[in-house]
Protein backbone atom coordinates (compact mmCIF):
# COMPACT_ATOMS: atom_id res chain seq x y z
CA UNK A 1 0.00 0.00 0.00
CA UNK A 2 1.43 3.61 -0.68
CA UNK A 3 1.52 6.60 1.43
CA UNK A 4 -1.83 8.23 -0.07
CA UNK A 5 -3.66 4.97 -0.17
CA UNK A 6 -2.65 4.58 4.11
CA UNK A 7 -4.01 8.65 4.33
CA UNK A 8 -7.19 7.58 2.88
CA UNK A 9 -7.77 4.54 5.24
CA UNK A 10 -6.99 6.49 7.71
CA UNK A 11 -9.19 9.12 7.06
CA UNK A 12 -11.44 6.87 6.35
CA UNK A 13 -11.51 5.66 9.84
CA UNK A 14 -11.55 9.15 11.24
CA UNK A 15 -14.66 9.08 9.74
CA UNK A 16 -16.30 6.08 11.52
CA UNK A 17 -15.20 7.22 14.86
CA UNK A 18 -16.88 10.49 14.02
CA UNK A 19 -19.97 9.35 12.61
CA UNK A 20 -20.74 7.85 16.30
CA UNK A 21 -19.83 10.81 17.68
CA UNK A 22 -22.30 13.00 15.69
CA UNK A 23 -24.88 10.80 15.85
CA UNK A 24 -24.19 10.85 19.87
CA UNK A 25 -24.85 14.55 19.57
CA UNK A 26 -27.91 14.08 17.55
CA UNK A 27 -29.34 11.84 19.73
CA UNK A 28 -29.08 14.21 22.52
CA UNK A 29 -30.36 17.06 20.85
CA UNK A 30 -33.06 15.33 19.35
CA UNK A 31 -32.90 16.32 15.80
CA UNK A 32 -29.98 16.08 12.80
CA UNK A 33 -26.99 17.95 12.78
CA UNK A 34 -26.97 19.97 9.47
CA UNK A 35 -24.38 21.36 7.19
CA UNK A 36 -24.39 24.14 4.78
CA UNK A 37 -21.69 24.30 2.05
CA UNK A 38 -21.40 27.63 0.21
CA UNK A 39 -18.78 27.45 -2.55
CA UNK A 40 -17.13 30.47 -4.19
CA UNK A 41 -14.84 30.56 -7.77
CA UNK A 42 -14.24 28.04 -10.27
CA UNK A 43 -14.78 24.67 -11.13
CA UNK A 44 -12.07 23.23 -9.36
CA UNK A 45 -13.44 24.43 -6.17
CA UNK A 46 -17.21 23.33 -6.91
CA UNK A 47 -15.75 20.00 -7.54
CA UNK A 48 -13.47 20.27 -3.86
CA UNK A 49 -16.84 21.47 -2.28
CA UNK A 50 -18.38 18.05 -3.99
CA UNK A 51 -15.55 16.03 -1.83
CA UNK A 52 -16.28 18.26 1.33
CA UNK A 53 -19.47 17.41 1.48
CA UNK A 54 -18.98 14.11 0.64
CA UNK A 55 -17.16 13.53 4.00
CA UNK A 56 -19.74 16.01 5.93
CA UNK A 57 -22.99 13.04 4.75
CA UNK A 58 -20.61 10.62 5.49
CA UNK A 59 -20.47 11.44 9.28
CA UNK A 60 -23.83 12.25 9.43
CA UNK A 61 -24.56 15.64 8.47
CA UNK A 62 -27.79 16.33 6.86
CA UNK A 63 -27.70 19.23 3.97
CA UNK A 64 -29.56 22.23 4.52
CA UNK A 65 -29.64 25.76 2.49
CA UNK A 66 -29.71 27.56 5.79
CA UNK A 67 -26.73 29.10 6.93
CA UNK A 68 -28.12 28.89 10.59
CA UNK A 69 -26.87 25.44 10.52
CA UNK A 70 -24.77 22.86 12.50
CA UNK A 71 -21.65 22.91 10.45
CA UNK A 72 -20.90 26.42 8.16
CA UNK A 73 -17.88 24.92 5.08
CA UNK A 74 -16.82 27.92 3.54
CA UNK A 75 -15.12 27.09 -0.02
CA UNK A 76 -13.35 30.46 -0.88
CA UNK A 77 -11.74 32.23 -4.55
CA UNK A 78 -9.19 34.72 -4.31
CA UNK A 79 -8.36 35.40 -7.85
CA UNK A 80 -10.33 38.71 -7.87
CA UNK A 81 -9.93 41.04 -4.56
CA UNK A 82 -13.79 41.12 -4.82
CA UNK A 83 -13.93 37.53 -4.18
CA UNK A 84 -12.57 37.84 -0.64
CA UNK A 85 -14.78 40.98 0.07
CA UNK A 86 -17.61 39.01 -0.18
CA UNK A 87 -16.74 36.31 2.01
CA UNK A 88 -15.64 38.77 4.74
CA UNK A 89 -19.51 40.34 4.68
CA UNK A 90 -20.75 36.68 5.27
CA UNK A 91 -18.24 35.73 7.63
CA UNK A 92 -19.39 39.19 9.32
CA UNK A 93 -23.20 37.91 9.11
CA UNK A 94 -22.43 34.42 10.69
CA UNK A 95 -21.58 35.83 14.22
CA UNK A 96 -25.45 35.60 15.21
CA UNK A 97 -26.32 31.72 13.81
CA UNK A 98 -23.22 30.92 16.37
CA UNK A 99 -24.45 32.98 19.52
CA UNK A 100 -27.78 30.94 19.58
CA UNK A 101 -26.38 27.86 18.52
CA UNK A 102 -23.44 25.98 20.66
CA UNK A 103 -23.23 23.63 18.62
CA UNK A 104 -22.39 25.18 15.30
CA UNK A 105 -18.94 25.01 13.78
CA UNK A 106 -17.58 27.68 11.16
CA UNK A 107 -15.28 26.06 8.87
CA UNK A 108 -13.22 28.01 5.89
CA UNK A 109 -11.34 26.81 2.92
CA UNK A 110 -9.75 27.33 -0.43
CA UNK A 111 -7.87 29.68 -2.09
CA UNK A 112 -8.11 32.37 -0.19
CA UNK A 113 -6.98 30.84 2.53
CA UNK A 114 -3.37 29.72 1.28
CA UNK A 115 -2.41 33.47 1.98
CA UNK A 116 -0.87 34.13 4.95
CA UNK A 117 -2.55 38.14 5.47
CA UNK A 118 -5.99 36.58 4.79
CA UNK A 119 -5.29 33.89 7.48
CA UNK A 120 -3.86 36.44 10.31
CA UNK A 121 -6.47 39.00 9.66
CA UNK A 122 -9.31 36.16 10.43
CA UNK A 123 -7.22 35.00 13.74
CA UNK A 124 -7.62 38.71 14.75
CA UNK A 125 -11.05 39.57 13.70
CA UNK A 126 -13.21 36.83 12.87
CA UNK A 127 -12.36 34.65 16.53
CA UNK A 128 -15.66 32.89 15.59
CA UNK A 129 -13.99 30.58 12.89
CA UNK A 130 -13.63 26.97 14.39
CA UNK A 131 -11.55 25.55 11.13
CA UNK A 132 -9.49 26.98 8.42
CA UNK A 133 -7.85 24.71 6.03
CA UNK A 134 -6.66 25.39 2.33
CA UNK A 135 -6.68 23.69 -0.94
CA UNK A 136 -3.90 21.08 -0.85
CA UNK A 137 -5.92 19.39 2.99
CA UNK A 138 -9.36 19.42 1.77
CA UNK A 139 -9.18 15.67 2.05
CA UNK A 140 -9.04 15.97 5.59
CA UNK A 141 -11.71 17.83 6.83
CA UNK A 142 -12.55 14.95 9.18
CA UNK A 143 -9.43 14.65 11.03
CA UNK A 144 -9.90 18.87 11.31
CA UNK A 145 -13.69 18.20 12.43
CA UNK A 146 -12.06 15.45 15.21
CA UNK A 147 -9.68 17.82 16.51
CA UNK A 148 -11.90 20.75 16.87
CA UNK A 149 -14.27 18.37 18.86
CA UNK A 150 -11.45 18.00 21.44
CA UNK A 151 -9.76 20.98 21.36
CA UNK A 152 -10.57 24.83 22.32
CA UNK A 153 -9.63 27.59 20.13
CA UNK A 154 -9.22 27.43 16.29
CA UNK A 155 -7.86 24.93 14.45
CA UNK A 156 -5.65 26.03 11.43
CA UNK A 157 -4.07 23.19 9.14
CA UNK A 158 -2.29 25.08 5.54
CA UNK A 159 0.38 23.15 3.68
CA UNK A 160 2.79 25.34 1.45
CA UNK A 161 2.12 22.75 -1.26
CA UNK A 162 2.20 19.02 -2.18
CA UNK A 163 2.71 15.85 -4.39
CA UNK A 164 -0.08 14.12 -2.76
CA UNK A 165 -3.09 13.34 -4.14
CA UNK A 166 -5.54 10.95 -2.02
CA UNK A 167 -7.95 8.90 -3.70
CA UNK A 168 -11.08 7.08 -2.86
CA UNK A 169 -12.91 9.66 -0.51
CA UNK A 170 -16.46 10.08 -0.51
CA UNK A 171 -17.37 12.98 -2.93
CA UNK A 172 -21.35 14.09 -2.65
CA UNK A 173 -22.61 14.54 -6.50
CA UNK A 174 -24.90 17.74 -7.53
CA UNK A 175 -26.43 15.82 -10.31
CA UNK A 176 -27.00 12.25 -10.92
CA UNK A 177 -25.81 12.08 -14.62
CA UNK A 178 -22.78 14.63 -14.92
CA UNK A 179 -20.02 15.08 -13.01
CA UNK A 180 -17.19 16.84 -12.57
CA UNK A 181 -13.35 14.80 -12.26
CA UNK A 182 -9.96 16.47 -11.43
CA UNK A 183 -7.25 14.94 -14.06
CA UNK A 184 -4.65 17.45 -12.46
CA UNK A 185 -3.91 20.26 -9.70
CA UNK A 186 -2.28 23.07 -9.76
CA UNK A 187 -0.43 25.46 -12.30
CA UNK A 188 2.99 26.03 -13.75
CA UNK A 189 2.14 29.11 -16.15
CA UNK A 190 2.56 31.96 -13.48
CA UNK A 191 0.57 34.23 -15.81
CA UNK A 192 2.24 37.70 -14.02
CA UNK A 193 -1.78 38.94 -12.90
CA UNK A 194 -2.69 35.13 -11.53
CA UNK A 195 -2.36 33.97 -8.05
CA UNK A 196 -3.71 30.53 -8.79
CA UNK A 197 -0.16 29.22 -9.18
CA UNK A 198 0.38 30.55 -5.73
CA UNK A 199 -2.36 29.25 -4.28
CA UNK A 200 -2.61 26.08 -5.69
CA UNK A 201 0.70 24.69 -5.96
CA UNK A 202 2.47 23.04 -8.12
CA UNK A 203 1.24 21.18 -11.67
CA UNK A 204 0.48 17.30 -10.60
CA UNK A 205 -1.34 15.21 -12.74
CA UNK A 206 -3.36 12.23 -11.25
CA UNK A 207 -2.52 8.49 -12.75
CA UNK A 208 -4.59 7.36 -15.89
CA UNK A 209 -5.80 4.11 -14.33
CA UNK A 210 -7.17 6.65 -11.57
CA UNK A 211 -8.97 8.65 -13.41
CA UNK A 212 -10.28 5.68 -15.66
CA UNK A 213 -11.29 3.87 -13.24
CA UNK A 214 -13.25 6.84 -11.22
CA UNK A 215 -14.88 7.12 -14.48
CA UNK A 216 -16.25 4.00 -15.24
CA UNK A 217 -17.41 3.90 -11.83
CA UNK A 218 -19.65 6.97 -12.55
CA UNK A 219 -20.89 5.66 -15.62
CA UNK A 220 -22.03 2.24 -13.71
CA UNK A 221 -23.47 5.14 -11.05
CA UNK A 222 -25.84 6.64 -14.11
CA UNK A 223 -23.53 9.22 -15.09
CA UNK A 224 -23.40 10.38 -18.86
CA UNK A 225 -21.63 13.56 -18.84
CA UNK A 226 -18.02 14.19 -17.81
CA UNK A 227 -16.45 17.02 -17.73
CA UNK A 228 -12.78 16.75 -17.28
CA UNK A 229 -10.95 19.30 -14.99
CA UNK A 230 -7.66 21.10 -14.25
CA UNK A 231 -6.31 24.74 -14.97
CA UNK A 232 -4.32 23.73 -17.51
CA UNK A 233 -5.90 20.16 -19.51
CA UNK A 234 -3.48 20.80 -22.15
CA UNK A 235 -0.47 20.20 -20.07
CA UNK A 236 -1.93 17.04 -18.33
CA UNK A 237 0.08 14.02 -18.07
CA UNK A 238 3.79 15.83 -18.37
CA UNK A 239 5.01 15.16 -15.03
CA UNK A 240 3.50 11.56 -15.39
CA UNK A 241 6.09 8.50 -15.37
CA UNK A 242 5.44 7.09 -18.04
CA UNK A 243 4.61 9.91 -20.04
CA UNK A 244 0.87 10.59 -21.39
CA UNK A 245 -0.81 13.43 -23.06
CA UNK A 246 -4.00 15.07 -23.18
CA UNK A 247 -5.37 13.86 -26.17
CA UNK A 248 -3.64 10.30 -25.35
CA UNK A 249 -6.30 10.43 -21.75
CA UNK A 250 -9.18 11.74 -24.07
CA UNK A 251 -8.47 8.65 -26.45
CA UNK A 252 -8.63 6.36 -23.40
CA UNK A 253 -12.22 8.47 -21.62
CA UNK A 254 -13.68 7.80 -25.03
CA UNK A 255 -13.63 4.02 -25.52
CA UNK A 256 -15.62 4.02 -21.76
CA UNK A 257 -19.03 2.47 -22.53
CA UNK A 258 -21.89 4.10 -21.70
CA UNK A 259 -20.04 7.70 -21.26
CA UNK A 260 -21.97 9.67 -23.70
CA UNK A 261 -20.63 12.77 -23.48
CA UNK A 262 -16.94 14.21 -22.58
CA UNK A 263 -16.03 17.92 -21.82
CA UNK A 264 -13.06 19.71 -20.76
CA UNK A 265 -11.82 22.83 -18.60
CA UNK A 266 -9.22 25.13 -18.68
CA UNK A 267 -7.63 25.22 -22.40
CA UNK A 268 -4.14 27.14 -22.57
CA UNK A 269 -3.48 28.28 -25.81
CA UNK A 270 0.21 27.69 -26.06
CA UNK A 271 -0.47 23.84 -25.28
CA UNK A 272 -3.48 23.26 -27.40
CA UNK A 273 -1.93 20.33 -29.85
CA UNK A 274 -2.48 19.29 -33.37
CA UNK A 275 -2.91 16.06 -32.02
CA UNK A 276 -6.19 17.27 -29.61
CA UNK A 277 -7.40 18.94 -32.20
CA UNK A 278 -7.59 15.56 -34.22
CA UNK A 279 -8.97 13.75 -32.11
CA UNK A 280 -11.73 16.37 -30.75
CA UNK A 281 -12.45 16.70 -34.40
CA UNK A 282 -12.89 12.35 -34.68
CA UNK A 283 -15.05 12.12 -31.81
CA UNK A 284 -18.28 11.23 -31.34
CA UNK A 285 -18.36 12.15 -27.67
CA UNK A 286 -16.35 14.89 -26.88
CA UNK A 287 -18.54 18.06 -26.81
CA UNK A 288 -18.48 20.64 -29.87
CA UNK A 289 -16.95 23.21 -27.03
CA UNK A 290 -13.79 24.59 -26.34
CA UNK A 291 -13.23 27.21 -24.02
CA UNK A 292 -10.18 29.35 -25.00
CA UNK A 293 -8.95 32.27 -22.54
CA UNK A 294 -7.19 35.03 -24.51
CA UNK A 295 -7.07 37.07 -21.77
CA UNK A 296 -5.77 40.42 -24.47
CA UNK A 297 -5.36 41.19 -27.63
CA UNK A 298 -2.58 43.65 -28.13
CA UNK A 299 0.68 41.24 -28.32
CA UNK A 300 2.70 43.15 -25.98
CA UNK A 301 0.10 42.88 -23.43
CA UNK A 302 0.85 39.48 -23.94
CA UNK A 303 4.06 39.05 -23.31
CA UNK A 304 3.45 41.26 -19.69
CA UNK A 305 1.35 38.80 -19.00
CA UNK A 306 3.03 36.40 -19.55
CA UNK A 307 1.19 34.75 -21.72
CA UNK A 308 3.46 32.97 -24.17
CA UNK A 309 1.58 33.52 -27.69
CA UNK A 310 1.29 36.51 -29.72
CA UNK A 311 -2.18 38.19 -30.94
CA UNK A 312 -1.34 36.27 -34.09
CA UNK A 313 -0.48 32.79 -32.94
CA UNK A 314 -3.66 33.03 -31.21
CA UNK A 315 -5.91 34.16 -34.44
CA UNK A 316 -3.97 31.06 -36.50
CA UNK A 317 -4.95 28.78 -33.66
CA UNK A 318 -8.68 29.49 -33.41
CA UNK A 319 -8.55 28.87 -37.56
CA UNK A 320 -7.06 25.57 -37.36
CA UNK A 321 -9.51 24.57 -34.78
CA UNK A 322 -12.14 26.04 -37.16
CA UNK A 323 -10.88 23.88 -39.93
CA UNK A 324 -11.14 20.91 -38.32
CA UNK A 325 -14.02 21.22 -36.63
CA UNK A 326 -16.47 24.22 -38.16
CA UNK A 327 -19.18 23.81 -35.88
CA UNK A 328 -17.12 23.92 -32.68
CA UNK A 329 -18.42 26.52 -29.92
CA UNK A 330 -15.93 28.70 -28.69
CA UNK A 331 -15.91 31.00 -25.04
CA UNK A 332 -12.84 32.78 -23.29
CA UNK A 333 -11.53 35.02 -20.85
CA UNK A 334 -10.83 38.65 -21.59
CA UNK A 335 -9.14 40.63 -18.80
CA UNK A 336 -9.45 44.64 -19.52
CA UNK A 337 -7.08 46.92 -17.80
CA UNK A 338 -3.46 45.11 -16.85
CA UNK A 339 -1.15 47.58 -16.11
CA UNK A 340 0.24 48.34 -19.44
CA UNK A 341 -2.90 48.55 -20.99
CA UNK A 342 -2.86 51.88 -23.81
CA UNK A 343 -6.31 52.45 -25.50
CA UNK A 344 -3.99 50.94 -28.77
CA UNK A 345 -3.46 47.86 -26.64
CA UNK A 346 -7.46 47.64 -25.80
CA UNK A 347 -8.11 48.32 -29.61
CA UNK A 348 -6.55 45.04 -30.46
CA UNK A 349 -8.63 43.19 -27.81
CA UNK A 350 -11.69 44.34 -29.44
CA UNK A 351 -10.47 42.92 -32.69
CA UNK A 352 -9.75 39.99 -31.31
CA UNK A 353 -13.26 39.93 -30.48
CA UNK A 354 -14.70 40.73 -33.58
CA UNK A 355 -12.46 38.49 -35.88
CA UNK A 356 -13.15 35.47 -33.28
CA UNK A 357 -17.09 35.81 -32.57
CA UNK A 358 -17.17 33.94 -29.57
CA UNK A 359 -20.49 32.56 -28.48
CA UNK A 360 -19.99 33.76 -24.74
CA UNK A 361 -17.12 35.60 -23.14
CA UNK A 362 -16.10 36.09 -19.20
CA UNK A 363 -14.95 39.93 -19.23
CA UNK A 364 -13.06 40.93 -16.38
CA UNK A 365 -11.27 43.76 -15.03
CA UNK A 366 -7.82 43.17 -13.82
CA UNK A 367 -7.67 43.12 -10.12
CA UNK A 368 -4.20 43.74 -8.18
CA UNK A 369 -2.96 40.63 -6.21
CA UNK A 370 -0.42 41.03 -3.99
CA UNK A 371 2.68 38.63 -4.62
CA UNK A 372 1.99 38.59 -8.21
CA UNK A 373 4.66 40.12 -10.47
CA UNK A 374 2.06 42.60 -12.65
CA UNK A 375 1.09 43.96 -9.06
CA UNK A 376 4.26 45.86 -8.74
CA UNK A 377 3.32 47.26 -12.77
CA UNK A 378 2.83 50.90 -12.85
CA UNK A 379 -0.88 51.42 -14.28
CA UNK A 380 -0.61 53.42 -17.74
CA UNK A 381 -4.38 53.89 -17.66
CA UNK A 382 -7.43 55.55 -15.37
CA UNK A 383 -10.10 53.65 -13.52
CA UNK A 384 -11.90 55.58 -15.79
CA UNK A 385 -10.53 55.09 -18.97
CA UNK A 386 -10.80 51.59 -17.72
CA UNK A 387 -14.09 51.08 -16.85
CA UNK A 388 -15.16 52.51 -20.35
CA UNK A 389 -13.06 50.05 -22.11
CA UNK A 390 -14.74 47.29 -20.01
CA UNK A 391 -18.55 48.46 -20.93
CA UNK A 392 -17.60 49.09 -24.67
CA UNK A 393 -16.05 45.66 -24.45
CA UNK A 394 -19.26 43.91 -22.73
CA UNK A 395 -21.46 44.83 -25.25
CA UNK A 396 -18.86 43.89 -28.40
CA UNK A 397 -18.86 40.25 -26.94
CA UNK A 398 -22.89 40.32 -26.03
CA UNK A 399 -24.25 41.85 -29.19
CA UNK A 400 -21.43 39.11 -30.98
CA UNK A 401 -22.93 36.51 -28.71
CA UNK A 402 -26.18 36.99 -29.70
CA UNK A 403 -26.01 36.39 -33.17
CA UNK A 404 -23.83 33.95 -33.13
CA UNK A 405 -25.57 31.55 -30.42
CA UNK A 406 -28.26 32.20 -32.38
CA UNK A 407 -26.81 29.96 -35.59
CA UNK A 408 -28.83 27.16 -34.79
CA UNK A 409 -31.99 27.97 -35.12
CA UNK A 410 -34.00 26.24 -36.78
CA UNK A 411 -32.45 22.96 -36.71
CA UNK A 412 -33.04 19.82 -34.59
CA UNK A 413 -30.29 19.08 -31.95
CA UNK A 414 -29.64 15.95 -29.20
CA UNK A 415 -29.86 17.78 -25.88
CA UNK A 416 -29.03 16.42 -22.63
CA UNK A 417 -31.84 17.20 -20.09
CA UNK A 418 -30.68 18.90 -16.94
CA UNK A 419 -33.92 19.72 -14.95
CA UNK A 420 -37.38 21.15 -14.56
CA UNK A 421 -37.43 24.78 -15.64
CA UNK A 422 -37.48 27.19 -12.26
CA UNK A 423 -39.25 29.77 -14.03
CA UNK A 424 -41.95 27.64 -15.43
CA UNK A 425 -42.36 24.00 -14.27
CA UNK A 426 -44.26 23.26 -17.28
CA UNK A 427 -40.13 23.66 -19.12
CA UNK A 428 -37.33 21.42 -19.39
CA UNK A 429 -33.38 22.78 -19.72
CA UNK A 430 -30.99 21.02 -21.71
CA UNK A 431 -27.77 21.45 -22.53
CA UNK A 432 -26.24 21.03 -26.27
CA UNK A 433 -23.14 19.49 -27.25
CA UNK A 434 -22.45 23.11 -27.70
CA UNK A 435 -22.76 24.24 -24.32
CA UNK A 436 -25.75 26.26 -24.94
CA UNK A 437 -29.68 26.09 -22.85
CA UNK A 438 -32.56 25.11 -24.39
CA UNK A 439 -36.28 25.60 -22.52
CA UNK A 440 -38.75 23.36 -24.40
CA UNK A 441 -41.80 21.40 -23.01
CA UNK A 442 -40.93 18.14 -21.24
CA UNK A 443 -41.60 16.53 -17.64
CA UNK A 444 -39.37 15.85 -14.39
CA UNK A 445 -38.60 12.07 -15.68
CA UNK A 446 -36.77 13.90 -18.85
CA UNK A 447 -33.89 14.53 -16.54
CA UNK A 448 -30.73 12.72 -16.83
CA UNK A 449 -32.13 11.64 -20.69
CA UNK A 450 -31.07 12.59 -24.12
CA UNK A 451 -33.99 14.05 -26.40
CA UNK A 452 -34.04 15.44 -30.01
CA UNK A 453 -35.41 18.66 -29.63
CA UNK A 454 -36.34 21.37 -32.75
CA UNK A 455 -35.02 24.99 -31.49
CA UNK A 456 -37.48 26.69 -32.48
CA UNK A 457 -36.17 30.33 -31.27
CA UNK A 458 -33.10 31.85 -30.58
CA UNK A 459 -33.57 33.89 -27.64
CA UNK A 460 -29.66 35.14 -27.52
CA UNK A 461 -27.95 32.83 -25.03
CA UNK A 462 -30.28 30.52 -24.81
CA UNK A 463 -33.13 28.29 -27.43
CA UNK A 464 -36.70 27.86 -27.13
CA UNK A 465 -37.41 24.29 -28.48
CA UNK A 466 -39.65 21.46 -29.26
CA UNK A 467 -38.91 17.77 -28.80
CA UNK A 468 -39.38 16.13 -32.60
N1 LIG B 1 -7.67 40.06 -12.39
C1 LIG B 1 -8.71 39.87 -13.22
N2 LIG B 1 -9.01 38.68 -13.78
C2 LIG B 1 -8.21 37.63 -13.48
N3 LIG B 1 -8.24 36.34 -13.86
C3 LIG B 1 -7.23 35.70 -13.26
N4 LIG B 1 -6.52 36.54 -12.48
C4 LIG B 1 -7.12 37.76 -12.60
C5 LIG B 1 -6.86 39.04 -12.04
N5 LIG B 1 -5.83 39.25 -11.24
C6 LIG B 1 -9.21 35.83 -14.81
C7 LIG B 1 -8.54 35.27 -16.06
C8 LIG B 1 -8.71 33.79 -15.91
C9 LIG B 1 -10.02 33.72 -15.15
C10 LIG B 1 -10.28 32.44 -14.46
O1 LIG B 1 -9.93 34.78 -14.22
O2 LIG B 1 -9.23 35.73 -17.19
O3 LIG B 1 -8.77 33.10 -17.13
FE1 LIG C 1 -3.74 31.57 -13.72
FE2 LIG C 1 -2.48 31.51 -16.07
FE3 LIG C 1 -2.49 29.31 -14.51
FE4 LIG C 1 -4.75 30.11 -15.73
S1 LIG C 1 -2.87 29.42 -16.75
S2 LIG C 1 -4.53 29.45 -13.57
S3 LIG C 1 -4.57 32.35 -15.70
S4 LIG C 1 -1.51 31.26 -14.04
Amino acid sequence: MNTNETEALRQKEIMERLKVRISDISKELGRPLTYCSICFGCQMNAKDSEKLEGILETIGYVRTDSEDCDFLIMNTCTVRENANLRVYGRLGQLKKYKKNNPHMMIALCGCMMQESLVVEKIKESYRHVDIIFGTHNVFKLAELIETKLDTKGMVIDIWEGTSEIVEDLPSERKYDFKCGVNIMFGCNNFCTYCIVPYVRGRERSRRPEDIIKEIKELVADGVVEIMLLGQNVNSYGKNLEPKITFAQLLTQVEQIEGLKRIRFMTSHPKDLSDELIEVMAKSKKICRHLHLPFQAGSSRVLKDMNRCYTKEQYLELVDKIRTAMPDISLTTDIIVGFPTETEEDFKETLDVVRRVRYDSAFTFIYSKRTGTPAANMEYVSTDEEIKERFDKLLSEVQSIAKETCGRYEGTTQEVLVEGVNEQDPSLVTGRLSNNLLVHFPGTSDMIGRFMDVKLTEAKGFYYLGETV
